[in-house]
């Protein structure tokens, strides 16, 4: 029983300490937070929209999500509310995020 428990206690650290990695590159953090993304969206869990590596499992290619960001299709993520639209950001900015999105496992 001790030995489980141990275990158990050695396998949450791990899970931990390997979800305290998710970090945002520096670079694609600012752009991320000068765009208010960060208010509605977090790497790996659910906040306002779906967590980035949920959008990630969608397999968009980076244009796509561009698309998205500009022009949010709502009904791909049932449950939420609808993301508004941001055509503001600028597509360089919108691309390298998008890319970024692409990457996340
Ligand atoms: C006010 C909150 C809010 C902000 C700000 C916001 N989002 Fe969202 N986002 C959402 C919600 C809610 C959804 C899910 C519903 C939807 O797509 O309309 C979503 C969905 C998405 C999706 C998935 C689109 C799809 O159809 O699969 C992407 C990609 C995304 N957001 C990226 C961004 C980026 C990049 C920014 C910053 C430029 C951003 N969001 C800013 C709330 C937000």
């Amino acid at each position: 029983m001790k030995k489980t428990l141990l275990t158990f206690a050695v396998v949450l650290a791990i899970a931990s300490a390997s979800n305290a990695q998710t970090k945002i590159p520096p670079n694609i953090e600012k752009l991320l937070q000068k765009n208010t993304c960060l208010a509605c969206h977090k790497v790996d869990v659910k906040l306002i929209g779906p967590a980035y590596k949920d959008v990630a499992k969608k397999k968009y290619k980076p244009e796509q999500i561009v698309e998205l960001i500009k022009k949010p299709v709502p009904s791909n993520w049932p449950g939420y509310i609808p993301m508004a639209a941001l055509p503001n950001v600028p597509a360089d900015e919108a691309l390298t995020i998008a890319k970024w999105i692409t990457t996340l496992k």
